[in-house]
């Protein structure tokens, strides 16, 4: 993924042995911020596209835990496709990002820890108003 954009996939180590794996993600260490909210997408019916939003204060990283998904990006200058495809790669994403989740695959559950709790006002979700708020 380019630096050009603030979001970034890391990746977090896998705690495996033989009984299986572990994965562990802590608050301002691996996820850099502090998680106020926790919510999960599943059952997504096949070729829905959701997302379509950027914010004003709220960082999220998104981890599927189970199967896959893709994430349009979109800074207003730079437009990337990233793909969370395993439970210990994380995506940091920042909000001044918009974004766009697509290709869930049937069996994903993508995790998103969040900075902020839940506040319809610091979603912008029409697209001429993220340009006017952050393009150049
Ligand atoms: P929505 O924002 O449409 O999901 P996305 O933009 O990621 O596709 O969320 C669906 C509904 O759930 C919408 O009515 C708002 C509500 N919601 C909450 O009440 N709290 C939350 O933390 C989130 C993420 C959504």
């Amino acid at each position: 993924m380019q630096s050009s954009l603030s979001s970034k996939i890391i990746e977090v180590n896998v705690l495996g042995d033989d009984r299986g794996q572990l994965t562990v993600v802590e608050e301002n260490k691996t996820i850099p911020f502090e998680m106020k909210r926790v919510f999960y997408i599943y059952g997504t019916v096949e070729g829905v596209r959701r997302g379509f939003h950027a914010h004003y204060k709220t960082r999220q990283a998104l981890i599927c835990v189970s199967g896959s998904c893709s994430i349009h990006l979109d800074n207003t200058e730079r437009k990337e496709e990233v793909q969370l495809d395993s439970p210990n790669k994380v995506l940091i994403l920042e909000p001044n990002d918009w974004h766009e989740m697509y290709d869930f695959s049937p069996d994903c559950v993508l995790l998103v820890l969040a900075s902020h709790l839940y506040d319809p006002d610091d979603y912008i979700r029409d697209y001429s108003k993220f340009l006017e708020v952050y393009g150049a």
